[in-house]
């Protein structure tokens, strides 16, 4: 059976400095170890201890885990409890006076709300939405910019139980229409506009070209947020501004006890082909493993300032933003606006106002931000910073080398964290201050998460070998179903080829020697050289360690003798190389990665550009350059793509 091979070697150590392990939460290698080994030992005591302890019932559970509707596992699914209760009002004794959110607005004024504040807000609006006769289980889109407000929609939906699903601000009327209809939702929250980069981007009239493409009478309510004061057209049918619906509310909302396999949302998405998938989540599941993973893997202290950079359309907003630190009662940063402006100093310049301590965000922003002045963060004060944290994409190891020098100053962890909107929450990442970190490794699995590595017949390989993640047993953050749609979840997920008991991930990866993982790119992204199979992001991260090189991305492209060989994109830190200088610079790189990796490796062909074709959330869309590789007409759909003008500046690029 074909493992998939690796070929990068990267042989950096980052040991944890002392003053880091003394405080951490997981002290040390042996209390990490001991974690693990309870969990092997007897894995549902272990969760449903967690459980127990993490979490405040309304009525407690006696059972850990029915696995009698596989693949839809449930948990703890006899006990009793409210998302927004554990996360509001359990904080009210303690920590009322407590900011809860910093919020910073693109035009950089900040306003602050306490957990009173929080709890009081979020109250009133679910009374509000109760008002407009909206009850548990009823589906609610939410589509709305950064702010407290968004926050607020998302814990008040929960209060009632009712199901969000939050549909990212960038996204256009046919994508949010997908949604309305998918769901069958009753309501959307919005705002009149959005603030980014100085401008304002209508929401609201996106919304009434959703509603209105057909299909979408399920909507008896939208309820506007006003942000700008921006003219909108006015629906008296269903629409209601945000404040007047809350001015005559209650500051008190009983909450909506529920069932812990009540599904608390739904968020949809893309996947590589077809239409979006409505991945489910659960409440009590998914809330324990936001609160371990806020405590394991960001070393989470009641005095930290908190900032996850993610927006709340995106599963990282989910639960490290709207949910896990609310949960755990700290105090974090929600920001408006993008990280260019008014300059490429936004983030520092966040980080520094804030004194934050741990920061989490994308590598995709991480390498803009080296592009656009890797000595930038220089002039800052970044001296509060104790954690930093990467996801969403394979972070390359110079890319990981400047965030922890420069960002960093050699000073604080990074914690590479793999997972996915599946999963909930953190399953790969290192326990900060605990083992020696690898630039580019995204570690160990979590105590209690059974990750590993195997064939296509599901096979474990061994050590040093790639192939497909895999997580061998059920655990409590996993997504319990497709929204509408159980089969496809089993096949997609659980496929019979694997002995359709593991949890098929969709990536490959390998393990070392030592153990640390390493995630090797999407399995539908692997090529196939002359009989080797190689992941995209060991020859990307090749090219990224080049000294001109901001960003590459590699695809295959048939060959009639070697199966594929290898086109790469590549963004120089310089302007795009234009004639004799992109030539001479492509077969600079082209050696370069032979040299580095192996001839195996080395591609075929290098094209520039200004940029890469990206999701709105980041990720590079290697589908897309595949076709342009292959001179094929793109076919797919590109409404998701963040610049889409980028793909006319590859097609017409050969170096
Ligand atoms: C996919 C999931 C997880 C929240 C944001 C993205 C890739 C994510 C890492 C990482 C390597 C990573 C994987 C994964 N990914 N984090 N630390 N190292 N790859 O959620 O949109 O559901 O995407 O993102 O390919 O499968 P998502």
């Amino acid at each position: 059976m074909a493992t998939i091979e690796s070929v990068l070697h990267e042989t950096r150590l980052f040991a944890p400095n002392d003053s880091f392990v003394s405080q951490a939460n997981l002290l040390n290698e042996e209390a990490c170890q001991a974690l693990c080994r309870e969990a092997e030992k007897d894995y549902l005591g272990f969760w449903g201890k967690l459980a127990q302890e993490h979490i405040q019932w309304h009525k407690p559970f006696t059972r850990v885990l029915d696995e009698s509707n596989y693949p839809c596992f449930k948990w703890f699914d006899d006990g009793e409890l409210n998302v927004s209760f554990n996360c509001l009002d359990r904080n009210l004794e303690a920590n009322s006076d407590k900011i809860a959110i910093i919020f910073e607005a693109d035009d950089g004024k900040v306003t602050r709300a306490t957990y009173r504040d929080l709890h009081l807000q979020v109250c009133q609006f679910a009374n509000g939405l109760r008002s407009l006769n909206i009850k548990k289980g009823d589906r609610l889109i939410i589509y709305m910019p950064m702010s407290i407000e968004a926050v607020v929609a998302m814990q008040a939906c929960a209060r009632i139980g009712a199901i969000h699903s939050v549909v990212f601000g960038g996204f256009s009327a046919k994508s949010l229409h997908e949604r309305i209809v998918d769901t069958a939702a009753v309501a959307v929250i919005t705002a009149d506009e959005q603030r980014r980069g100085g401008k304002g981007i209508a929401l609201k009239p996106v919304v009434d070209k959703a509603i209105e493409m057909g299909g979408g009478d399920s909507i008896k309510s939208v309820v506007i947020y006003k942000r700008t004061g921006q003219n909108i057209q006015w629906h008296n049918s269903r629409d209601v501004w945000w404040h007047d619906l809350v001015i005559d509310k209650s500051d008190y909302c009983e909450p909506e006890w529920v069932n812990a396999e009540h599904p608390l949302f739904i968020l949809y998405t893309s996947g590589s082909t077809g239409k979006p998938k409505g991945i489910q989540h659960s409440s009590a599941g998914y809330l324990l493993g936001t609160m371990v993973s806020m405590k394991w893997i960001f070393d989470y202290k009641p005095t930290d300032i908190f900032w996850c950079t993610a927006d709340v359309g995106w599963i990282t907003g989910h639960s490290y933003v709207a949910y896990g630190p609310l949960a755990m009662g700290a105090t974090q940063i929600v920001f408006e606006g993008v990280p260019t402006y008014p300059d490429a100093g936004r983030f520092w310049k966040i980080i520094q106002d804030h004194k934050i301590t741990t920061f989490y965000t994308a590598p995709t922003a991480i390498r803009s931000l080296i592009k656009l002045g890797s000595e930038l963060p220089r002039e800052y004060d970044l001296s509060s910073l104790r954690l930093l944290g990467s996801v969403g994409e394979p972070i390359n190891p110079e890319a990981w080398m400047w965030y922890y020098n420069v960002v960093g100053q050699s000073r604080c962890p990074i914690v590479d964290t793999w997972w996915q909107t599946e999963t909930g929450c953190h399953m790969i990442a290192p326990v900060p201050g605990v083992r020696p970190l690898k630039p580019g490794s995204c570690t160990f699995p979590l105590p209690g998460i059974m990750a590993a590595i195997v064939d296509e017949a599901g096979h474990e390989v061994e050590n040093g070998k790639g192939g497909l993640l895999v997580i061998k047993r059920p655990f409590p953050s996993l997504a319990r179903t497709i929204w509408g749609n159980p089969e496809r979840f089993r096949k997609t997920y659980f496929p019979d080829d694997l002995g359709g008991k593991y949890y098929l991930s969709g990536d490959s990866a390998n393990c070392d020697l030592d153990g640390y993982f390493w995630i090797m790119g999407r399995i539908d992204d692997v090529l196939n050289i002359s009989g080797h199979r190689l992941g995209t992001m060991e020859i990307e991260s090749a090219l990224v360690a080049n000294h001109l090189v901001a960003e590459a991305a590699v695809v295959g492209k048939p060959h009639e003798i070697k199966g594929e060989v290898i086109v790469a994109f590549v963004v120089l830190k310089d302007a795009c190389p234009q004639g004799e200088d992109a030539k001479k610079i492509a077969a600079e790189l082209r050696n370069w990665v032979s040299k580095e990796i192996g001839p195996i490796a080395k591609p075929e062909e290098i094209r520039f550009g200004d940029n890469l074709p990206k999701t709105r959330s980041g990720k590079i869309m290697r589908r897309l350059l595949r076709a342009i590789a292959r001179g094929e007409q793109i076919t797919q759909d590109v409404s998701t793509l963040e610049n889409p003008a980028i793909l006319e500046q590859l097609k017409q690029s050969m170096a």
